[in-house]
């Protein structure tokens, strides 16, 4: 038995914040994402294309962002909780495809270490996240955003 799922994550782009993507931070970054959490567009993206293919809702309303307790949360533990609630239902990871729209800087450096970072995340094969970085051509420059969908199977 086979699930797809997908998740969208955008942020605004802000000096004096880190960036971070996949749980990594992004040295060459000028700004990072303005959020309640660390911001992490691309996790955002991955959890909920994990709540998606199991129906399971979303991450706003597992960690909604009017909560003090999830000020400066590490998406990680975003993506670890939901892991285990997909795997609770016996499902495993097969793939990851996301894809990063980021004007500046470029990632393209940071692929494989980024890949590595989601894919022991999730305790699967380097092999089995698939990322794709591209800028927005200059339409939403202020902007971090991404896109994953991920296959699950069962049995
Ligand atoms: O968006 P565009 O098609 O111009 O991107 C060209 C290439 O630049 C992408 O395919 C990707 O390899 C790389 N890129 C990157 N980091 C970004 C945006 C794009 O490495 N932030
Ligand atoms: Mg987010």
């Amino acid at each position: 038995m086979h699930r797809i799922g997908h998740g969208l994550d955008s942020h605004r782009l802000e000096g004096g914040r880190t960036l971070t993507l996949g749980g990594l931070p992004i040295p060459e970054a000028e700004r990072g994402a303005v959020a309640h959490s660390d911001g992490d567009a691309l996790l955002h993206a991955l959890a909920d294309a994990l709540l998606s293919a199991l129906g399971l809702g979303d991450i706003g309303q597992l960690y909604p962002d009017s909560a003090p307790e999830n000020a400066g949360l590490d998406s990680r533990d975003i993506v670890r909780e939901v892991l285990r609630r997909v795997q609770a239902q016996g499902y495993r990871v097969v793939n990851v495809a996301g894809a990063v729209v980021l004007d500046r800087p470029k990632l393209g450096g940071l692929r494989t270490e980024m890949a590595g970072a989601v894919a022991a995340l999730l305790g699967v094969d380097a092999g089995a996240v698939g990322l794709t970085f591209k800028t927005s051509e200059g339409l939403a420059p202020d902007h971090v955003q991404a896109s994953v969908t991920v296959l699950l199977s069962r049995g």
